[in-house]
């Protein structure tokens, strides 16, 4: 039976490492606040839940998640508002996506009051390294790893969930070029494309790469069997202006149910905005360029949350898209999901916690 851990152990820093951060210089990804959050699963149940300081942790070279990818994770964050309280920002929908990624890997989910619990503490206990700066926050990361040490080929009987978490700046600095993927693939019918699984991101550097050596920052893939349909646009869902109606690819089993997609369609569907979750195909997009119908284009994702796409480039052509000022949109959708997430603006969807 699976079964939250009963109590929460704590084991705070020494000696915090705070005052070396320079918050007003962020990037993305590579400073860790003082804590994680640490449990592991043996014998059916979540136990040994502890909040401890972030470091290395010992790991045998037979672990399995380094073998054979049992290995998942989310993406969210927090953020400040003007009274210096931190809201984390959607967590019941990563606890709800975590599990859904559980079930896919063969792994154990974990209980939401042990999801829910876990992150308010450590994000609590961390909040002097939530940052208030423009285009900053809190990046928090829940993870799951199978820890059996052994190499045969089953499902793992123990796995560890860590969440730690990252004070950071801008994704991108800069709106993208991204190219369309006509040769490798993302996601297939019946994989593990709507997964948030570590090997849907190790399989996308090698062509990203060779995207990056032609000028490019992202890729646009597409669909799996004629390569006509777009999917994502890098690690993020993408979405389309076109003729004033927003258009984005429908969500199944190739495409990553991504949390800011959703905050995104809900908003532009507030202000009675004409959104249409269908196909798309790159047919399509090059045709409303032609016309000068294609208004926007963007990545929607945790990391960025809107990634304006500069440029898309396609059998040998890059469609040039129309300056980020006057994408009427996307920028005001960046807007109102900061004023929501910084308690500017009523949180009328009740997507914050207050921690
Ligand atoms: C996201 O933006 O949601 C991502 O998944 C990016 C992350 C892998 C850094």
């Amino acid at each position: 039976m699976i079964t939250t851990a009963t109590r929460i152990d704590v084991k705070k820093v020494t000696k915090s490492r705070l005052s070396e951060l320079d918050m007003k210089n962020l990037t993305f990804g590579r400073v860790f606040s003082d804590h994680m959050f640490v449990a592991d699963f043996a014998n059916g149940q979540w136990d040994e839940a502890r909040i401890v300081p972030y470091d290395k942790m010992p790991m045998s070279p037979s672990t399995s998640a380094l073998h054979y990818g049992q290995t998942i994770f989310e993406g969210l964050k927090a953020y400040k508002n003007d009274k210096g309280e931190v809201l984390v920002s959607r967590p019941w929908a990563n606890h709800k996506r975590l599990n859904i990624s559980c079930e896919r890997m063969a792994m154990p989910i974990v209980p939401e009051e042990l999801f829910m619990e876990s992150l308010s503490m450590l994000v609590k206990l961390d909040k002097d390294w939530v940052p208030s700066v423009p285009n900053s926050s809190l990046y928090i990361r829940p993870f799951m790893f199978s820890t059996d040490e052994y190499i045969g080929v089953k499902p793992s009987e123990t796995y560890r969930f860590i969440i730690f978490t990252a004070p950071v700046g801008a994704y991108y600095t800069a709106p993208i070029r991204v190219l369309v993927e006509t040769n490798y693939i993302r996601a297939v019918e019946g994989g593990i494309g709507y997964v948030k699984a570590a090997g849907n991101y190790g399989r996308s550097l090698f062509p990203t790469q060779l995207a990056q050596q032609r000028g490019y920052q992202q890729i646009i893939w597409t669909d799996a069997r004629n390569h006509r349909f777009i999917e994502e646009s890098g690690t993020m869902n993408v979405m389309f202006v076109i003729d004033d109606i927003l258009i984005t690819p429908p969500l199944g089993d190739t495409i990553l149910a991504g949390i800011t997609r959703d905050s995104v369609l809900t908003l532009a569907r507030d202000w009675g905005y004409r959104v249409q979750e269908r196909k798309i195909s790159i047919d399509e997009v090059v045709d409303a360029h032609k016309k000068g119908t294609l208004q926007e284009a963007f990545g929607a994702g945790t990391a960025a949350t809107i990634a304006h796409i500069a440029a898309i480039g396609f059998e040998g052509r890059d469609y040039e898209l129309p300056p980020v000022e006057e994408r009427i949109f996307s920028n005001r959708v960046s807007r109102e999901l900061d004023d929501i997430r910084r308690g500017k603006i009523a949180d009328r969807h009740s997507w914050m916690l207050k921690v």
